[in-house]
Parts: structure tokens; C-alpha cells; sequence
């Protein structure tokens, strides 16, 4: 048996046939408002599932609940809130049972949200307790304070899903779950990157699978800050990678058009979930899993499993320690397995690799492959 949705039901929240027709043809009547690619993209994760077992935005009721007891009902772990919020003068144009056209970045109609309940929240609150800090250097508490301050939950209905680069790529949980059936897979590891993958990042996504059918290398696309590289340039280096270092009956690449929240631990939550709605059944966490700067432990993302209700979440996380090349071993190792100090092994910091690709520089083969570190120097040198 397939690993069970979130909650039980995979969700499919777009319109077919005669009921888009008709969404369609009166959509454009409804009162509208705009959001931005970040909230497109929360759309687009309700419509197809990826977010089960949520059908639209959040309540009050269902935010405090995420927040203080990381369940978004009993049995069913959460824990980050799914918001829409507006300014208060859209708000007070807007009332409870009404349905209201969502209008996207691109200028689409692609939703319709059913309003069940208009409501404020403290935003302090929600950043304490989602992010872990209130500090608005953060990126995930900067999007919370710049947004609202009136939040509208509901069930949504969606016209459109959304078209990303790469979108052959672009598999839903359906697809997923249809592509590890048809590939015999049981056993299927997921690993969640927002980065080219490095070697420390490739021994996770080989030790994990060597107790498993298959891997799914599933990189994060939705919106990330502006400094972290760009989509196309990281699925350059997956690509390549793939294609030389990967078993290609063991190994498969799909991507992932979900927003990083930077929130650490929560987040690594919210990731294994997901990953349960594509039908994986194991998820990799390692050093400082969704981390930003310095507001989480190394290892908080770990211990937050331990922390969630008992038998909330379906998926098994598996751990793993700060990995890196040792010279002294002669390979890939971990804090759990190399007995030698730091002076033998090879650490970069991510300052010093940029620095480094900026000035056509290849990092050591034991921190990046050569194919990789190749696309990333084309993109760093604006393609030279
Ligand atoms: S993340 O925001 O998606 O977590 P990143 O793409 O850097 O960032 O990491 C992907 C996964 O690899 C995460 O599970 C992270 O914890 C893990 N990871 C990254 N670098 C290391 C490392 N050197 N040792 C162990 N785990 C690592």
C-alpha cells in the first residue's frame, strides 16, 4: 500500500468541464483581489494536493492551532499557517460568504476563494512562533509584517495551475505517486534542496537510498530570497549531475513549487509533509535543514520530530549529521563517523564559494563536482 496522504485524502482543488466553464464565464464579475507570486504559488500547492489536506486558507481557530500545538486538527501535524491577508481597506470592501476572484501576478484569474471568515491575528505571534524570532531581518517574518493586516480563510477553487521553467519537471503528487508505481518503488526517500547540490548534499542523497528503492531529488522552486541562486542556474547543476553520478532506475528529479519559509525546524516539518502528499515514504534532514543566519540550532530540525504528536505525521525523517570530504579518511564522512579534527576536513564557506565562482574559480572536487562547479561559474561570471 502507497504511503497515505496528509490527513487521509490527496486534495484536487482545480475546476474541469462544465464547472470551469462556468467559473470562467463569471469570474471576472466577482469582486477581485490581487495577490502576489507568493500567495500563486500557495494556490497552486492547495489545487494539486501538495498542501492536503487544506482546501483553501487558513481560520483563526486553525492558526492558533498550528501555533501553539503544531496540529492543524487533532491527529493531523502542522506547522506553519497557510495565509491570505489584504489591507483593511480591501477587507472592508469584502463580506463573509461571499466569493471573491483571485487575481495573480501574472494577471490571471486563477482562483475562486469561498470567504468563510474574515480575521486579524497578531503578527508578533505568528513570527515567534513560526520563525522562531520576531526580528524582521528575517525573511519569513519580513513577508508576515509586510502583509495584511486582515487575514480571509476559505476553500478555493482553482481555474489555472500555475506554470513554472523547468515545468516538464513539474510533477504533481498524482504524477509522483503514479511514477514511483509504475517504477515498482515502495521505499522512496525524498531530498529537499534550495541549492546546487554539493558533495555533502550528494552523500545524503546516496547513504539514504541504500536502504530504499528510489530517490527523489525534489528542489524547492516556489519563491526564495533574492540571494539564494536562481532556479534554472541550480536545475542546470541538477541536470548534469544526474546524468553522471546518479543510478538512473534508483534516482529520479522533480521539482517542487512550494515558497521557503526559512522557518528551521518548522519548516522541516512542513517539508516532510509535503514530501508524505507526493507518496514518499522517507525524508532526509540534515545540518541546519530550512535555516537562515543564525536563529536556529544545527540539529533543532531533528529534535523537532520528537516534539510533534505521536503518529501525526506518517512520513520517517531520516537524520543526518554535518557531512563533509575528510582527507584523512579519503572520503565523504560525517561528525557521526570520521574520528579526525577539523583541520582534515574540507569546509567552504558560502562566502568564500562565491567568491571563488565570481573569480572563475573552481571549488576543490571534494566540495563541488567539476560539471557543477562549471555551471555555477558560467552563471557567477554573467556567463563568460
Ligand atoms: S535547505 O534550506 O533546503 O535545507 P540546503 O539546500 O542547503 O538548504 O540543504 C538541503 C538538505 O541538505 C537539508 O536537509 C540540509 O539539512 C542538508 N545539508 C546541507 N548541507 C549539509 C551538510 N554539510 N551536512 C549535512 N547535511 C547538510
Amino acid at each position: 500500500m502507497p504511503i497515505a496522504p496528509h490527513g487521509g485524502e490527496l486534495v484536487d482543488r482545480f475546476l474541469a468541464g462544465e464547472a470551469l466553464k462556468e467559473a470562467e464565464a463569471r469570474v471576472k464579475q466577482l469582486p477581485k483581489i490581487s495577490v502576489d507570486a507568493y500567495v500563486a504559488f500557495e494556490i497552486d500547492c492547495i489545487a494539486k494536493g501538495i498542501f492536503s489536506p487544506l482546501k483553501g486558507f487558513m481560520n483563526k481557530s486553525e492558526t492558533q492551532s498550528v501555533l501553539d500545538a503544531m496540529l492543524l486538527r487533532p491527529g493531523v501535524a502542522w506547522t506553519i499557517p497557510i495565509l491570505l491577508s489584504v489591507s483593511q481597506e480591501t477587507a472592508d470592501t469584502l463580506k463573509e460568504g461571499q466569493q471573491i476572484a483571485i487575481q495573480d501576478d501574472r494577471g490571471d484569474f486563477v482562483a475562486i476563494l469561498h470567504l468563510a471568515e474574515k480575521f486579524t491575528f497578531d503578527k508578533q505571534e505568528i513570527a515567534q512562533k513560526a520563525y522562531g524570532t520576531t526580528d524582521e531581518a528575517h525573511p519569513g517574518v519580513k513577508y508576515t509584517y509586510s502583509h495584511g493586516p486582515v487575514y480571509l480563510a476559505g476553500k478555493i477553487d482553482v481555474l489555472k495551475a500555475r506554470e513554472v521553467e523547468h515545468q516538464e519537471f513539474n510533477l504533481t503528487p498524482e504524477q509522483t505517486r503514479a511514477a514511483f508505481k509504475a517504477k515498482g518503488w515502495k521505499r522512496i526517500v525524498a531530498f529537499q534542496t534550495r541549492n546546487p547540490i554539493h558533495r555533502a548534499h550528494e552523500y545524503l542523497t546516496k547513504c539514504a537510498p541504500e536502504t530504499c528503492d528510489g530517490l527523489l531529488i525534489h528542489p524547492l522552486m516556489g519563491t526564495t530570497k533574492s540571494d539564494d541562486i536562481p532556479g534554472d542556474v541550480r536545475m542546470e547543476c541538477y541536470k548534469v549531475l544526474l546524468e553522471k553520478y546518479y543510478h538512473p532506475e534508483h534516482a529520479m528529479l522533480s521539482i517542487m513549487p512550494v515558497n521557503m519559509r526559512y522557518a528551521g525546524p518548522k519548516e522541516a516539518i512542513m517539508h516532510a509533509i509535503y514530501r508524505q502528499n507526493y507518496g514518499v515514504t522517507h525524508f532526509i534532514v540534515g545540518r541546519d535543514h530550512a535555516g537562515v543566519g543564525n536563529y536556529y540550532g544545527t540539529y533543532d530540525a531533528h529534535k523537532i520530530f520528537d516534539e510533534i504528536e505521536p503518529g501525526s505525521l506518517l512520513i520517517t525523517p531520516m537524520f543526518f549529521d554535518h557531512s563533509f570530504f575528510c582527507k584523512a579518511c579519503g572520503n565523504m564522512a560525517s561528525i557521526k563517523t570520521c574520528p579526525h579534527g577539523k583541520e582534515h576536513h574540507v569546509h567552504l564557506s558560502g562566502t568564500k564559494v562565491r567568491e571563488m565562482l565570481q573569480n572563475a574559480q573552481e571549488p576543490p572536487e571534494e566540495f563541488s563536482r567539476h560539471e557543477v562547479a562549471q555551471v555555477l561559474i558560467k552563471w557567477a561570471t554573467g556567463g563568460k
